[in-house]
């Protein structure tokens, strides 16, 4: 019998009390005035007056408590085909080594400091290094090109930055100094230094006075015996500022906490994830993105569990049977990855042959998130692997999943295309377009009652206002999560789709709005619109619609092949943007606002309603018969 219905229960009769026994999990240096203060920032604060460090809970106290030679880290790279494993101790002398380098550059409590790494456990390092500090970090995935990089730099104003000489995908190498350069030459803000991870993959060369190299620095510090104490922080302080996309080209800066992240993630590990202290996790993500930074990072280092970095992709990396290597390897007791991955691997070994080959003994769930589980990838995974597979919902926002199955309290029967039901800590609703809740079974618009629960964003980076009209403006009282969804009868969540211009590509989560905005940056684009088609591996796929200026000098197909080369350059790689058609002019409504939702639907082959307001019925059908040109559409 799963406990969840009591569990749920206990924290709906007594938050507080729930939240502040999960509390006592975490080694404070001075306690909480308040486990929950009402009156403080915009919904109230959690931990309010307590003091803590986060690094200290994820590093020393466990060697403090005698485990220093449990391991902590396990890196894993075929694509440098190295394997190399960290234990606690050794851990808290890289963490410390580096935190004292950050401090000498002038690093201190409350400073930012961007991090733009590879999959490298110095990223890692990084990350625990500036929390030691009480350092403010912001983590920008490697994907980004350098324009999103400077956004971000200019936003954090950090003091130093940390990086490496490269990156290394499949087939590719990615030197990512060039790139953090050209950031620095686009940024107005610019650090007083960078600390630069030399790999023997491809070095680069060392801007004097500004670039330090990372690897002799830090050998440096731990020859002479230096290192940092842990700063004692507020826990209503931020650990870190997360960019995620929003509806327009500047994203949206999270701001994290300490206190609240550290109780909430302890909790998830040992109730949702089902892991033990000296377990092995996997979350087969990039620290780039919110699910690295809480289960690559933080969330196992505070169990004391050891967690995985993985430098590799599903398949070809050497093959689909990726996975369930590293899960023999090294003993991985639960794994969490995106649905993506698991349609790369089915598409590649759809009888599930390569499983075979490796022992997955230890092995006991699977947990999918970062998209839509469709049952079809669930039921694949399920029979092949014989285990649990668990999906499970959440945003950056968030920083854990807002609804789930928690396997460690005994999960309940999986429903597909359902990932579970509410967490504790969230009310979780269904409301119409003017704020009314609808009845069970009803698609609408879902909401989370206020206050968010521990580890919810308290605010965005420089940004208060847009924090309150971008969430909290459109049903009073609630978060809006710009998902939209149904609640069944049994209480189960079903997230459909997004409410606002944000799709999800290989999990990963981008703007149409940013996409859009550099294609109108060409000098023969009149205008543009920009819609996620639905793809069999990725989930969806930005597919472009352009006009043209008249006297446009470049025909379609070279038109087409400027703008790909454009959002590569301007927004990266991660963008997969590998489509643009020309269309004489844009579905709109009479006041002028393009009809992005019936485009999709159109680009989708699915059935849709002429929407009342369009102005012109007949556009419609050129967007069909361009769609059809190219066989996007049968
Ligand atoms: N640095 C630089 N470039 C990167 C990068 C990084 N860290 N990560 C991805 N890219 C590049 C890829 O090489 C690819 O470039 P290409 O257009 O030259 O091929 C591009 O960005 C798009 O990447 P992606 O959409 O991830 O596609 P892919 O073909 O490389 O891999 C999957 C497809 C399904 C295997 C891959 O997306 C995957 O493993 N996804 C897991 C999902 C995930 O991690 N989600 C995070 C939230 S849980
Ligand atoms: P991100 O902030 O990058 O984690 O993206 C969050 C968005 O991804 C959510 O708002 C959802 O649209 C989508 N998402 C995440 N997890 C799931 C899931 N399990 N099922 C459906 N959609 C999901």
């Amino acid at each position: 019998m799963s406990k969840y219905p009591e569990t749920y229960a206990a924290w709906q009769s007594d938050p507080m009390s729930f939240w502040a026994k999960a509390g006592q999990q975490i080694d404070w240096f001075t306690p909480a005035t308040s486990v929950f203060n009402a009156e403080s920032g915009v919904y109230g604060r959690w931990f309010d007056g307590a003091t803590c460090n986060t690094c200290y809970n994820c590093v020393d106290r466990h060697v403090d408590a005698g485990h220093g030679e449990r391991l902590a880290v396990v890196y894993d790279s075929p694509v440098t085909d190295t394997v190399q494993r960290f234990t606690y101790s050794e851990l808290q002398q890289q963490v410390s080594a580096l935190a004292f380098v950050l401090r000498s550059l002038g690093v201190t409590k409350g400073d930012r400091v961007v991090i733009y790494m590879p999959m490298v456990p110095q990223a890692i390092f990084a990350m625990l290094a500036c929390a030691r500090l009480g350092a403010v970090h912001s983590v920008v995935f490697g994907g980004f090109a350098p324009q999103e990089l400077a956004t971000r730099i200019d936003d954090a104003a950090p003091k130093a930055i940390i990086s490496a000489s490269c990156g290394i995908e499949p087939g590719r190498l990615i030197a990512y100094k060039p790139l953090l350069d050209e950031a620095i030459t686009l940024s107005s803000h610019k650090p007083d230094a960078c600390v630069i991870l030399q790999r023997d993959t491809l070095t680069c060369d060392l801007t004097a006075g500004r670039d330090y190299d990372y690897g002799h620095t830090v050998a440096a510090a731990i020859t002479a015996g230096e290192g940092t104490e842990c700063v004692p922080v507020l826990a209503t302080d931020p650990l870190y500022i997360l960019y995620t996309s929003g509806t327009t080209g500047q994203p949206k800066g999270v701001v994290r906490d300490n206190g609240g992240h550290m109780v909430a993630l302890k909790w998830t590990m040992e109730n949702h994830y089902d892991v033990k202290p000296a377990e092995v996790f996997w979350a087969a993500s990039d620290v780039g993105w919110v699910v690295g930074h809480s289960y690559i990072c933080y969330g196992p280092l505070l169990h004391g569990a050891a967690t995985l970095v993985y430098e590799g992709k599903p398949v070809g990396t050497p093959d689909a049977g990726a996975f369930w290597r590293v899960i023999q390897d090294h003993d991985v007791v639960a794994m969490f990855t995106a649905p993506t991955a698991f349609r790369a691997i089915k598409k590649e070994d759809p009888s599930g042959a390569l499983i075979a080959d490796y022992d997955l003994s230890k092995f006991r769930t699977l947990f999918l998130a970062g998209e839509r589980s469709d049952p079809a990838t669930i039921e694949w995974a399920q029979a092949k692997l014989d285990r649990p597979v668990i999906d499970h919902w959440w945003q950056t926002e968030t920083g854990w999943a807002m609804s789930g199955n928690p396997v460690g309290l005994g999960a309940f029967p999986v429903k597909l295309g359902s990932p579970g039901k509410p967490m504790p800590g969230y009310d979780i609703q269904v409301l119409d377009d003017a704020g009314h809740a609808v009845p069970p079974g009803t698609l609408g618009n879902i909401v989370c009652k206020l206050p968010l629960p521990p580890s919810g964003f308290p605010t965005l980076w420089n940004a208060p206002d847009r924090f309150i009209s971008s969430y909290m403006a459109e049903y009073p009282g609630y978060y809006a999560t710009s998902d939209s969804g149904i609640i069944d009868e049994d209480g189960y969540v079903f997230i459909m789709a997004r409410t606002d211009d944000i799709i999800n590509v290989a999990g990963h989560r981008l703007s149409t709005g940013a996409i859009e905005e550099v294609i109108a940056s060409h000098p023969d684009i009149a205008e543009c619109a920009v819609v996620g088609k639905a793809d069999p591996l990725k989930g969806q796929m930005p597919l472009g619609f352009f006009v043209t200026n008249d006297g446009a000098g470049l025909d379609a197909a070279e038109l087409e092949a400027d703008l790909i080369k454009l959002v590569r350059s301007k927004i990266g790689a991660v963008a997969a943007f590998k489509c643009a058609l020309e269309v004489k002019r844009l579905p709109k409504t009479r006041s002028g606002k393009v009809l992005r939702g019936t485009v999709q639907k159109i680009a989708d082959g699915e059935a849709f309603k002429m929407p009342a307001a369009i102005d012109d019925p007949a556009i419609l059908d050129e967007m069909s018969d361009a769609l059809r040109a190219r066989n996007l559409i049968g």
